[in-house]
């Protein structure tokens, strides 16, 4: 199995849920990353004791307010990033952040609808876009240290992840999405970060454009 390899990372929406776990998991890694930057919307307010409490004791886990609706906010956390990582690098990216609202047909409204896509599409877009030079950094410094050129590229991929969804953006400059699929038995957070882990570094640039399940496998749209 492909192990996960990246010095710096960075969790969109990372106060609870799948985010946090993915950070718990991350900081429990053996070659865990050196740089973990664990955003949510409010750092200081009462939902982000649990990922505050996690941080003190843990080096490297930083914490960054980022509201992925927020133009202004997303671009202010990647010039905190980018300072602090000093020249180097960002490995990976996900974007983890997003809401979901239950309505039916009768029920759904037009400003439901419009927020949903402007936190879930519109957010991540704009997070993959600011962090981007980050990325391509990565990349660069991937291909001076002579990894293959499939492994320095960056990849756009959705995976089906059961009841989880996530857009991601992966290491070296590869970007994966994951998004939930319907009628698939629930999944815990706790497995279904450790399949998304496991599953993004066996991803390549062959899988860019696709939609593929936990295991990796490419699904039809
Ligand atoms: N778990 C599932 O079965 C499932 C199913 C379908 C989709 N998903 C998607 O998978 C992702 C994680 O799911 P989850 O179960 O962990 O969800 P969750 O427990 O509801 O957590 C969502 C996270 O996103 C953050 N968030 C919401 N709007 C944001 C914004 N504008 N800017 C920054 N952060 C924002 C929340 O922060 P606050 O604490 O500030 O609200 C929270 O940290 C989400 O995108 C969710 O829509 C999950």
């Amino acid at each position: 199995m492909a192990v996960l390899n990246a010095r710096s990372v960075l969790v969109t929406g990372s106060n609870r849920g799948i985010g946090l776990e993915l950070v718990r998991q991350l900081v429990g890694k053996s070659n865990r990353p050196e740089w973990i930057f664990a955003t949510c919307r409010d750092p200081e307010g009462p939902r982000a004791q649990e990922l505050k409490n996690f941080a003190a004791k843990h080096q490297g886990v930083k914490i960054l307010a980022l509201d992925t609706s927020e133009p202004s906010s997303v671009k202010a956390a990647a010039t905190r990033v980018t300072e602090w990582l000093k020249g180097a690098g960002l490995n990976l990216l996900i974007n983890n952040a997003g809401i979901l609202k239950l309505s039916t047909l009768e029920t759904e409204t037009p400003d439901s609808m419009a927020e949903v896509y402007k936190t879930n599409v519109i957010g991540s877009m704009l997070v993959t876009q600011a962090f981007l030079p980050l990325l391509k950094k990565a990349s660069q410094e991937s291909s001076q240290k002579g990894m293959s050129c499939s492994k320095a590229a960056i990849i756009n991929v959705s995976s089906e992840a059961g009841s989880i969804k996530n857009v991601i953006v992966w290491n070296e400059g590869q970007i994966i999405g994951y998004r939930c699929s319907k009628g698939q038995p629930p999944l815990t957070v706790d497995r279904s970060v450790r399949e998304i882990l496991n599953t993004i570094p066996s991803l390549s640039e062959k899988d860019h454009g696709t939609f593929v399940n936990l295991d990796g496998k490419v699904l039809p749209w």
